[in-house]
């Protein structure tokens, strides 16, 4: 069987989480509850220290849900120009709040503070109004990196100097949280809304919640529904998740030692550059005699599955279904490949 590294959605549910799914009590979610969900909202809610959470069928909609709560039609969204929400949620900002986005450019590897404050538009009756900051932790398109704790409260200070809301893509929270050893709640405490995703790191097959104050829970309620969202025996899913939180993550450490375990064997190699991985995200940018394509290619005829990131840029994403040989052996498939074709 190839190795998949090309995201950490593909992973398969195990059969104790198979075994957890059948087992679940379920209702009627949208119609008076699920017990299996609730349970799996109020402990998400704990986790992050908000008031409340709700259980939504992706990351992509929580995110917009999220989006929703903060930001009206006619005005602007400032995030990180590299951010999912940006890049790879088809324009869902524009087409279900109304809002446009304002990438910020970071002169790092992510957005700090002093990007977000110098790319506010001076006042002026013509530009739309800011309504929402969002922050992206980890940071997938720069290579899953960790946003540190105090970078997270300079940029809500910033801000909260106007009074604007954050809203955190946590996505891959658990890793930040893993890698960084900041208490997830901890983090969620700079944000007013926080999207946690489950199909990931955490081997969910579906699922991601949206937290924060009870009052925004009752409004995501409403988001929710009106983007085809709302689920009935939803606790098939919850339950799946309850058991990853169980079981999956404190194995998150193998995945990052796995990353960086790729990240030294291909370091170099074909004079490509390896961005050193926070976690479980390795982004390698090729020379210019490399094609992405070439080495996807290649390395799929040896049972090594990469992802094409950008025509210059692979991405290899170490799991749950990625053991430490499987990362020696595609860290080696990748490294011949990239120092052959030199
Ligand atoms: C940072 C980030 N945010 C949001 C999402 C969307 O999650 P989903 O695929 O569950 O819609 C992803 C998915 O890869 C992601 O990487």
């Amino acid at each position: 069987m190839a190795i998949d590294l090309r995201s950490d959605t593909v992973t398969k549910p195990t059969d104790g989480m198979r075994a957890a799914m059948a087992a679940a009590e379920v209702g009627d979610d949208e119609r008076d509850g699920d017990p299996t969900t609730r349970r799996l909202e109020q402990r998400v809610a704990a986790l992050l220290g908000k008031e409340d959470a709700l259980f939504f069928p992706s990351g992509c909609m929580a995110n917009q849900a999220g989006v929703w709560l903060h930001a009206g039609r006619g005005t602007e969204v400032l995030l990180d120009v590299d951010a999912h929400i940006v890049h790879s949620e088809i324009a869902a900002t524009a087409v279900l709040s109304g809002a446009q986005v304002l990438p910020v450019v970071p002169k790092g590897l992510v957005m700090t503070a002093a990007d977000l404050r110098a790319a506010f538009r001076p006042d002026s009756r013509y530009v739309p109004a800011p309504s929402l900051v969002c922050i992206e932790n980890t940071h997938n398109g720069a290579g899953g990196v960790v946003t540190a704790l105090e970078d997270m409260r300079a940029i809500r200070a910033v801000a909260a100097e106007r009074k604007l809301p954050v809203h955190l893509d946590g996505a891959r929270l658990w890793n930040a949280s893993v890698a960084s050893g900041v208490p997830l709640d901890q983090f969620a405490a700079e944000a007013d809304s926080v999207m946690v995703a489950f199909s990931k790191g955490l081997g969910a097959p579906v699922g991601a919640a949206l937290a924060g104050t009870r009052e925004a829970m009752v409004r995501a309620w409403t988001a929710r529904k009106l983007f085809g969202g709302a689920m009935r025996q939803s606790g098939i899913l919850a339950s799946a998740v309850l058991y990853a939180l169980d079981h999956h993550m404190d194995r998150l450490v193998d995945d990052h030692a796995n990353a960086k375990t790729i990240a030294t064997i291909i370091g170099g190699a074909g004079d490509a550059r390896v961005v050193p991985p926070d976690t479980n995200i390795v982004m390698i940018d090729l020379s210019p005699r490399h094609a992405s394509a070439d080495i996807v290619r290649a390395a799929k005829a040896r049972g090594v599955l990469v992802s094409e990131w950008s025509p210059t840029r692979l991405r290899m994403v170490t799991h749950l279904d990625v053991s430490s040989a499987d990362a020696k052996r595609a860290g080696e498939v990748v490294r011949d490949l990239l120092s052959k074709a030199d």
